[in-house]
């Protein structure tokens, strides 16, 4: 097989079989078939298209070009929940108590992240003591045991994505859907995942900033999941303001564990509620939807998911104590408001910039290998629909300097006011089965 062959084909909006499909990917991890020529796939594959047949395949490729997790020794049906990211997304740390405590077991491999604010174990370590450094024995054990354990991301999942990432990054090819889709879902079916429920968001601070790029994506992935016998399903969720008040790793500890007390954001709590019943229900721990939502509810009130959260945090090393007293979580020296120029109801907020503000502050990584100020970050007091008093706080710095002028203006600069009331924005889109 010549791989000019297979990038004619592609490039006539042909399609590709398995093993053209395998013969590039391997191909190209093994360093066989030169940059020049996957570049020029990637490119065909982003003006044709690939069908979901070739999707499945290119990520069952790319899967098994690396390490594959197995959870064979993990009882029970493992459901994997997977963000597209966005800012103040604190999701999983209060969605997997909560339906770990239900019976569903949680085996989540997390990454560090690269964005506005860390990722999943940046925020979990920020708990005094808690390490993600454990063995992949000791992961399984500790789900069997309590439903629940987080593992860093080991080097060697889907290497063939990463390298075929970081060849989009540079050749304008990041933004095709078959490519995308393929590449998160084979993370997710690497780290061993029976069914996965995905959250893909859209609006300003998203990288699918329209609603149809974000369904097209949605559609994309669930159907490589399904193709790939993975019960899979997409909620679309909003991402015009940052979800929550907090944005900053301890903060958003803090807000995630509020959520397990009853007490903490709407839109937070109810996109828990949303995603947390499909979990169950894939698990196979309810009857149906509405029965796993009343029974995530239930242990919210019965305070069996604050219980669930101390038990993981003290089997990972961690101090559990913060569950009950989070103002043992780290703290900024000082707290700097940002105060409304005028009168107005919130119209929008920039999620973005809010998220640049608090990586700025030092809540996030501008490098690989920049370190985090775990304890910086920011509480909005206003979201979207609003009213808001000229000289009133829209937003709390939680910052360890004085010299913030240019994060306050950023903050001031994210919100967008307007006369009229324009209300709450919709949450949830859309859900694709
Ligand atoms: N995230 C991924 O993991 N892959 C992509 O291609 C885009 C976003």
């Amino acid at each position: 097989m010549r791989m000019v062959d297979v990038i004619e084909k592609k490039r006539n909006g042909k399609e590709l079989t398995n093993e053209e499909i395998r013969f590039a990917v391997n191909g190209y991890t093994q360093g066989e078939i030169p940059d020049y020529q996957m570049s020029a796939l990637a490119m065909a594959i982003f003006f044709q298209d690939m069908t979901t047949a070739e999707r499945a395949e290119l990520t069952m490729a790319m899967v098994e070009s690396g390490d594959q997790i197995d959870l064979s020794a993990v009882e029970g049906i493992k459901v994997d929940k997977h963000s597209t990211g966005g800012v103040g997304d604190k999701t999983t740390i209060a969605l997997a108590p909560l339906v770990a405590a239900l019976g569903v077991p949680v085996a989540k491999m997390s990454g560090r992240g690269l964005g506005h604010t860390g990722g999943t174990i940046d925020k979990l370590e920020s708990i005094p003591g808690f390490t993600v450094e454990i063995s992949i024995d000791e992961f399984t054990n500790l789900v069997n045991k309590n439903k629940l354990a987080v593992v860093g991301q080991t080097g060697n999942l889907a290497p063939a994505d990463k390298k075929l990432y970081a060849l989009r990054d540079v050749t304008a090819t990041v933004n095709s859907i078959p490519l995308i889709a393929s590449s998160i879902m084979s993370k997710k079916i690497a780290s061993g995942a029976d069914a996965i429920v995905l959250d893909v968001k859209t609006g300003t601070g998203a990288f699918m900033k329209e609603l149809d790029q974000a369904k097209e994506l949605a559609e994309a992935m669930v159907g490589i999941g399904k193709s790939l016998g993975r019960n899979t399903m997409a909620i679309i969720s909003d991402m015009n303001q940052p979800l929550g008040y907090t944005i900053g790793n301890a903060l958003e500890v803090k807000e995630a564990i509020d959520l397990l007390y009853g007490r903490g954001p709407d839109d937070l709590r109810e996109l828990c509620l949303r995603l947390g019943s499909q979990m169950v229900y894939f698990a196979g721990k309810a009857e149906s939807i509405e029965d796993a939502r009343k029974k995530l509810v239930e242990v919210i009130e019965n305070g069996k998911a604050r219980e669930t959260l101390k038990t993981f945090i003290k089997a990972q090393n961690g101090d559990p104590s913060i569950v009950d007293e989070p103002e043992k979580l780290a703290k900024a020296k000082y707290l700097i408001e940002v105060q409304a120029k005028s009168d107005g109801f919130v119209a929008g907020i920039e999620a973005d910039q809010i998220g640049t503000a608090a990586m700025l502050l030092g809540a996030g990584r501008a490098t690989k290998d920049s370190e985090i100020d775990l304890a910086v970050g920011m509480e909005l007091h206003k979201k979207i629909g609003d009213f808001v008093k000229a000289g009133e706080s829209i937003a709390t710095l939680h910052s360890n300097r004085e010299d913030v002028e240019e994060i306050i203006e950023r903050v001031r600069d994210a919100y967008r006011f307007s006369k009229e009331d324009i209300g709450a924005p919709t949450l949830i889109y859309d859900e694709i089965k």
